[in-house]
């Protein structure tokens, strides 16, 4: 009780949050001064409050690692790191409403929803969702033992959110690296943060409906009757056990570890995987056929040290994509609204 009285005090100093926000708003838009000691006098405990909700929630249910995770990145390529896809839609016509969102689990959404309250009891009106956002998935990759980086803080909440945002800025399953690149260089990430960034399939579960081509229509020209065969890079024991898994008539509700060795360990297995024909999707595979990519994929399935390296950089990179300051962004009271 008294601690959190103490705390009220040293959050409540809204003069200084008043200097902040004057600050920012004299920045032009896209030069946001993003810092790991955003929220040092304003709201000292966030990280700590985060984590503690992330925890709890992990605890609950292992999906809130990748759920999380991928959350963030959906977040970041569509609109910049601005939460504008946790908004909710009154019409489905928010980002979360695209047929790209591609089942973005709800305990990512719900993750930071409950860090939020949390850290609004704090610190209210202090810490943006994108902020809370970036702060859990860091936090999901080492709670399931990957690395830890000091995350960067000073993102404002997004003003748009719209399903019609979102085509053409996600990678699909059946891309090339080419195109995959070409995606990521938008953002200045490079092939190297791809192929790091990748390895995030080292945790959660796909669909079978994203895969399922490979399986049975490999070769097939659009949704005729062609071939009927199997993607011939897929290794023959790993095509027996997606098969028995997802039969070719299965519906949506079906899903597999992406990666099969160690689903629930933060690890570099993904990269091992890759080298033996276990790629889940086309594009996973394709990062160990193509040439661009593949001394890559080979250093960080020697080396988890490297991958994790990697990993970290290419975090931070994609967490200061498209990020809003001044008046382009607010910080939402109710993550999952527009404040008015
Ligand atoms: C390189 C291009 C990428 C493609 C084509 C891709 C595609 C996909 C697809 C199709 C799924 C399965 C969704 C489902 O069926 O529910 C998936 C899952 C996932 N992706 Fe990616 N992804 C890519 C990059 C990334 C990146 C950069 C991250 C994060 C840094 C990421 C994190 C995840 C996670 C954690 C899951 C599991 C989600 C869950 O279990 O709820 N992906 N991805
Ligand atoms: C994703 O989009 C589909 C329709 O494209 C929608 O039915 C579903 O509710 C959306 N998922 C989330 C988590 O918003
Ligand atoms: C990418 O980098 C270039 C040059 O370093 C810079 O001018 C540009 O603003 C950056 N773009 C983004 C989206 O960060
Ligand atoms: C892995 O890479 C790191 C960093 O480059 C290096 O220090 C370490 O010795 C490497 N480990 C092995 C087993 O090669």
């Amino acid at each position: 009780m008294q601690k959190a009285m103490e705390r009220r005090r040293r959050c409540g100093n809204s003069l200084a949050a008043v200097a902040l926000a004057l600050v920012a708003a004299m920045l032009p838009s896209g030069e946001a001064k993003l810092s790991p000691d955003y929220y040092r006098s304003t709201c000292p405990d966030v990280e700590a409050t985060v984590r503690a909700v992330v925890a709890k929630k992990v605890k609950e249910t292992f999906v809130t690692v990748p759920a999380t995770l991928r959350l963030f990145f959906h977040d970041c390529f569509v609109e910049g790191c601005d939460a504008s896809v946790i908004i909710a839609s009154r019409d489905n016509d928010a980002e979360k409403d695209a047929p790209d969102n591609v089942s973005l689990a709800g305990d990512g959404f719900d993750t930071v929803v409950r860090a939020k309250a949390e850290v609004e009891k704090e610190c209210p009106g202090v810490v943006s969702c994108a902020d809370i956002l970036a702060i859990a998935a860091r936090d999901v990759v080492a709670m399931s033992s990957g690395p830890h980086w000091d995350v960067e803080l000073g993102r404002l909440d997004g003003l748009v959110s719209k399903a019609g945002s979102v085509a053409g800025r996600l990678p699909g399953p059946d891309m090339r690296v080419g195109d995959l690149a070409a995606l990521f260089a938008r953002h200045n990430l490079t092939t190297l943060d791809m192929v790091a960034l990748s390895g995030a399939h080292t945790v959660g579960f796909s669909h079978c409906t994203r895969f399922t081509g490979r399986l049975y229509r490999h070769g097939a020209v659009g949704d005729g009757d062609g071939a009927r065969t199997v993607d011939p890079s897929y290794d023959p024991a790993y095509t027996r056990q997606l098969m028995e898994a997802c039969p070719p008539d299965v519906g949506a509700t079906i899903a597999v570890d992406m990666d099969p060795v160690t689903p629930t360990a933060f690890d570099n297995a993904y990269y091992g995987n890759l080298a033996r024909g276990m790629g889940l999707f086309t594009s996973d595979q394709a990062l160990y056929s193509d040439g661009a990519s593949r001394p890559a994929v080979r250093d960080f399935a020697e080396n988890q040290t490297r991958f994790f390296e990697a990993f970290k950089d290419a975090m931070v990179k994609l967490g200061r994509v498209g990020v809003k300051t001044g008046r382009d962004g607010e910080i939402r009271r109710d993550c999952t609204a527009f404040n008015k």
